[in-house]
């Protein structure tokens, strides 16, 4: 089917970017999804809930950035970047500190160069986005602390 050509263009290395945020979206659904299955203790307890909404936010962003790259005629990528639900709860947290450390800086590069290529959308999609992983990286941090 013959698609509208979008007016904004960006570069190939903006939409491989793209490409590597759905991977990690993906990562982190499944992730957050099974450690919110597989909580254990008392403390598990007091986190499940988090986990679980968490995952839900992470596949709308998931959404969000796939429709993003699709309008560019980019592909959305199916393949997951490596998941570690982890065992103990301690585990578990320690492994979501750090994917959204990378998610954060992933993000700042991407709003960095979404503003080379003149794309405000990009930018003001993940600004929110960013926004959001910072949140989330606040409770895991949180939550690690408290283990
Ligand atoms: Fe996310
Ligand atoms: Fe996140």
């Amino acid at each position: 089917m013959a698609r509208i050509r979008p007016v904004t263009k960006v570069s190939k290395e903006l939409l491989g970017l793209l490409n590597d945020a759905i991977a990690r979206e993906l990562q982190v659904v499944v992730q957050y999804m099974w450690q919110h299955v597989q909580w254990s203790g008392v403390k598990g307890f007091a986190v499940k809930e988090a986990l679980q909404s968490i995952a839900i936010a992470e596949m709308k962003h998931a959404e969000a950035i796939a429709e993003r790259l699709y309008y560019f005629d980019g592909v959305p990528t199916t393949k997951p970047t490596p998941i570690f639900v982890g065992t103990t709860l301690k585990e578990m947290m320690a492994q979501n500190v750090k994917d959204e450390e990378g998610a954060i800086k992933l993000y700042k590069k991407i709003i960095a160069k979404a503003t080379a290529d003149g794309d405000e959308t990009t930018v003001l999609m993940f600004e929110d986005i960013l926004r959001q992983e910072e949140d989330h990286h606040d409770t895991f941090s949180t939550l690690l602390e408290d283990i």
